[in-house]
């Protein structure tokens, strides 16, 4: 992990309130892991003080560049949104333990589930498992039409299913409408989206898979313990937990509780 101010080479509104954000840096190339995540200082001084957990969307190592889509909140993600092409943002990263991809799994089949923020590191994965001989399905779920994004960029690296909660494009409902209506063959699945979207994805799924958690953080490192979760197996006298941080965001599904 390592800390560099990196440039801003261009940003630009992909839907209502979410931006893309293009950055350009030495360290990309070690920024690879597709779930991994950066953890970024908006301004200089006091105001935000903590820095925000942004996931690695897209990663292009020849030109040093990567791209963060993010969805302002509040005003961390507000003063990002404000930055322009040659401004710099400091970055702590790559943070975290990402999706795994499994060499031997060449020939079968991944089923990808993403939900709002949680879609744009899903997209770097499905890149990624495609260069490893994996077919993708992918599904996304949006509130509306005009929120959707990266459908383009999706529909080239896997079979895409899109639903909404208006019906206004695809399934009418959310990702796991998609996965309880059509009878979908995969041997994993991956998962990023808000937590009531991942244990409905835990609950419908019929095989192993890894699920992405987004939670509030401190220091994005393991040492502050701001963003612990439990696994549901405390022993008496004794506390079993998981540092989303260091020990994610990426979990099996099942090892943490939802
Ligand atoms: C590993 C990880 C990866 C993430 N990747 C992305 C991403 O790719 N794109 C994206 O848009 N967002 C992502 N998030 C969420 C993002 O970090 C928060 O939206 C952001 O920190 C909010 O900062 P703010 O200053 O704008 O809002 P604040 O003023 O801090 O908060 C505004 C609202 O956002 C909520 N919030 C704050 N921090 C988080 C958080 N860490 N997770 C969820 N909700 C939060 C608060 O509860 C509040 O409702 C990720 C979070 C984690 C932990
Ligand atoms: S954010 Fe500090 S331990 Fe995870």
């Amino acid at each position: 992990m390592i800390v560099e101010d990196m440039s801003v080479i261009e940003q630009s509104l992909r839907a209502p309130g979410i931006y893309e954000m293009t950055l350009y840096g030495e360290s990309v190339n070690r920024m690879t892991t597709p779930g991994q995540f950066l953890h970024i200082k908006i301004e200089e001084g006091i105001s935000p003080l903590l820095r925000r957990p942004i996931s690695i969307c897209d990663v292009d190592v020849e030109k040093n560049e990567l791209s963060i889509i993010y969805r302002v909140e509040g005003k961390g993600t507000a003063l990002l949104s404000h930055k322009k092409s040659g401004d710099s943002v400091n970055v702590l990263g790559p943070l975290g333990k990402g999706f795994p991809i499994h060499e031997d799994d060449r020939g079968k089949t991944a089923l990808l589930i993403g939900g709002g923020v949680g879609i744009p590191p899903l997209y770097y994965l499905a890149k990624k498992l495609g260069e490893a001989g994996i077919k993708v399905e992918t599904l996304l779920g949006f509130r509306t039409a005009h929120d959707i994004f990266l459908e383009e960029e999706f529909s080239f690296v896997s079979n895409l299913h899109i639903s909404t909660e208006d019906g206004s494009k695809g399934t009418k409902g959310f990702v796991t409408t998609i996965l309880e209506q059509s009878s979908f063959h995969y041997d994993t699945f991956y998962s990023c989206g808000p937590l009531p979207m991942l244990r409905a994805v835990e609950a419908v799924t019929v095989t192993d898979g890894y699920v992405s958690l987004e939670e509030r953080m401190g220091c994005g490192v393991g040492a502050c313990l701001a963003c612990v979760c439990d696994t549901g197996h405390a022993k008496e006298g004794s506390k079993d937990y998981r540092k989303i941080c260091s020990d994610g965001p990426v979990f099996k599904a099942g090892e943490v509780v939802l």
